[in-house]
């Protein structure tokens, strides 16, 4: 695993002394523009430059009527936007919609045969399924009948889903969306311990997981989480009703996990005597809530992000449609996971409600080797693509000439989830998109829905390692420490923010509504009585720059979290997770640069009192990481150090620690309570 040792530099400096992500953030030179195809431009859906008029400020909140006119409404709304109780935003207030009626039905008079879902498994031996619009319709109501008929579900009901990538991750969520019950997909690389806690925030009454998924080679047993799952909430005060248990081969049991007679029932079976069955779709208000998709912040428990029906499937749909540019003849393929915000948006709600064609893959980018994405591709003639940088990194290391092999037609790419180098960039357009493509790429969170900062590729030039300037409709600020608005395009670095509300932001944190005020708005809010968006502006949480074109770079986050791989970690969930150990003392999380993940974890505990350090020690506390949170947020290294660096009133200097994990320099350490420390620990970690 390399290291990046470059210098840090002056622009991620000037953020808060507390900022250890954005201190040793990615800072690149800027870079020549790079004009789209004109073939893209010529076929766009959106080349008309009055767009960035037409959503201006002072359009605003009326100019979002464009984007809820992307959808069929049962009730056109009264009021756009309703600010008179901010910041809890209220959009497209009295319109009914359903969100699946959107996703589908909508789509069979023109394309009942079209494909709505390719899902590919990830053996190779295995055959790809084509879901149909048909399918898919029949499917899902099938599904929704279950769950209403069977369980009892109704509009607001809260099932926490744990899939992994298959079609029935889409169908379980389309059918919950067609009876108005709140999903929370659990991202299905995430234990049943981290699953469990999402159930008690959601208060589930079901959980609805798989027998067994392929990963990497490997039948993996799924279900075993869910009894985890299911125990440890349990035991915590909140028992599921029943465990629903999809099979990865349907009237096969793949897993080796006993079921629990009376709890866990086998949808393939039951759904048996539901052929046939159709659900009328609940005529939802436009701001019921669709889903909630945990994410991570700077407590230990993870935040409930509660996304709108209207708002939200408008949003996803407009920025499809105009961002993505997907048209209904598309072949379109989001290679993340729908257990992330990426996937809820960009692989099921926005492309189907576009009536495209939408690939679910199962496995992993580089299985059986480099070349698979581009065989895919070329089978399934995938002309939009979008992936991380993390993805591209593992790609472009493990098989850089593969592109070459296949043939791809991209014309539309698209990066997301943390900076990209422009050396990667540059692979990107070059070797996977031959020179042909357009690259978007696109900032944005779990709280904002979908995209926040973007080109308009038919309108904008490329910037390798830039993101774009705000999409239509959104207008970025960026703030210092002390509340003073940078001046745009000073390429200052500051706290980058929102100035207005958009319909695609989150409504609030499930059951946390002061969280929600307090981590989002407070710390720029003008004047916290006023009823007037303009005082309120949305902090992200990134630091950022402007350049004087407009473009934003993002520079990393501001707070307690990790971007590894794209996906957002808590520090407080790491940390907490290793004083699990009854032998660890404290713990304290920084990220390193790595040259695929862009950031990992690396730990450092100290022990109790006649503990003496050990490797053992070390990999117990590894272990429990994953226990508790799953793989993805395994420490690079655990250090086991005699004591933090602390501040006199014993605060530990994550900052300190995040230096020598980087092998910079530390800085000024002298008022440390214990500067001595500073040194030995530079030892132990060379
Ligand atoms: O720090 C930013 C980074 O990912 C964070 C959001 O993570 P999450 O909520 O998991 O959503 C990921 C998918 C949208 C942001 O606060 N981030 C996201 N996109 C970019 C990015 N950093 C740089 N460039 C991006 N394009």
């Amino acid at each position: 695993m390399s290291r990046d040792k470059s210098p840090r530099h002056s622009a991620a400096e000037q953020q808060s002394s507390d900022a250890t992500e954005a201190q040793i953030a990615v800072h690149w030179p800027e870079e020549a523009y790079i004009p789209p195809p004109a073939p893209f431009i010529a076929h766009a859906n959106l080349a008309d430059p009055d767009v960035f008029e037409r959503f201006s400020l002072d359009r605003f909140p009326e100019c979002f009527k464009e984007f809820a006119d992307v959808l069929d409404w049962y009730k056109y709304w009264e009021t756009t936007f309703d600010a008179s109780n901010p910041p809890f935003w209220r959009w497209f207030v009295g319109g009914r919609i359903n969100a699946c009626y959107n996703c589908v039905d909508r789509h069979l008079a023109a394309y009942r045969n079209k494909t709505a879902i390719h899902f590919v498994p990830e053996s190779e031996d295995e055959a790809v399924q084509h879901v149909t619009y048909q399918e898919l319709y029949v499917r899902v109501n099938e599904f929704a009948a279950l769950l209403r008929d069977t369980f009892g579900l109704k509009a607001g009901d809260r099932v926490t889903l744990h899939l992994p990538m298959v079609a029935e991750l889409p169908i379980t969520m389309l059918a919950c969306a067609r009876l108005g019950v709140i999903h929370s997909q659990v991202f299905s690389g995430f234990s049943g311990v981290a699953c469990a806690d999402r159930i008690l925030d959601s208060e589930s009454r079901l959980l609805i997981t798989m027998d067994a998924y392929w990963r990497g080679g490997k039948l993996i047993d799924h279900k075993e989480k869910a009894d985890i799952a299911y125990t440890e909430a349990a035991g915590r005060g909140h028992t599921i009703e029943n465990v629903l248990v999809w099979q990865r081969y349907p009237s096969r049991y793949s897993s080796p996990t006993a079921l629990v007679e009376g709890r866990d029932v086998i949808v393939n079976d039951l759904l048996k005597t539901f052929r046939g069955k159709r659900v009328d779709p609940v005529q939802m208000p436009a701001e019921a809530p669709l889903f909630l998709m945990y994410t991570s912040g700077t407590t230990g428990r993870p935040k409930g992000c509660q996304h709108s029906t209207g708002g939200f499937l408008a949003y996803v749909a407009w920025t499809s449609k105009y961002i993505q540019d997907i048209h209904p003849e598309d072949v379109y393929w989001c290679m993340a996971d729908i257990g992330w915000i990426t996937g809820h948006s960009y692989i099921v709600y926005g492309p189907l409600a576009l009536g495209a064609s939408s690939v679910v893959y199962e496995g992993v980018p580089t299985w059986p080797d480099a070349g698979r994405p581009w065989r895919i591709a070329e089978n399934l003639g995938v002309n939009i693509f979008h992936t991380s940088p993390t993805a591209i990194r593992a790609l472009r290391r493990s098989g850089p000439d593969e592109p070459a092999k296949y043939n791809l037609r991209f014309k539309h790419m698209t990066t997301v989830g943390e900076p990209i180098e422009p050396e990667v960039w540059k692979w990107y357009l070059e070797s996977v998109g031959k020179n042909k493509a357009v690259i978007v790429d696109t900032w944005w969170q779990t709280e904002t829905g979908g995209f926040l900062c973007s080109t308009v590729p038919a309108l904008h030039r490329m910037k390798p390692g830039s993101t774009g300037p705000g999409i239509p409709g959104i207008h970025p600020v960026i703030y210092d420490d002390n509340g003073n608005e940078l001046e745009r395009g000073c390429g200052k670095a500051g706290n980058i923010c929102i100035r207005n509300p958009w319909p695609g932001a989150f409504q609030t944190i499930w059951k946390a509504p002061e969280r929600y005020v307090k981590t989002y708005y407070a710390r720029y809010c003008k004047d916290t009585k006023s009823k007037d968006w303009r005082d309120w502006p949305y902090m992200t949480g990134d630091g950022a720059v402007e350049a004087a074109d407009g473009y934003f770079r993002i520079l990393g986050r501001i707070d307690d979290v990790i971007n590894v791989a794209g996906h957002r970690l808590g520090t407080k969930e790491i940390e907490s997770a290793a004083l699990l150990v009854p032998d660890v003392a404290e713990a304290a999380v920084v990220p390193v640069a790595d040259e695929i993940k862009g950031k990992v974890p690396e730990l450092y505990v100290s022990l109790k009192p006649g503990i003496e350090p050990a490797a053992e020690i070390a990999k117990r506390v590894s272990d429990q990481v994953v226990a508790r949170i799953g793989a993805i947020a395994r420490p690079h290294q655990v250090v086991i150090v005699p004591d933090m660096p602390k501040t006199r009133s014993g605060k530990i200097m994550r900052r300190v620690l995040a230096a020598i994990s980087s092998h910079q320099d530390p800085g000024d350490v002298s008022t440390l309570a214990n500067p001595e420390i500073v040194d030995t620990i530079k030892e132990l970690n060379k």
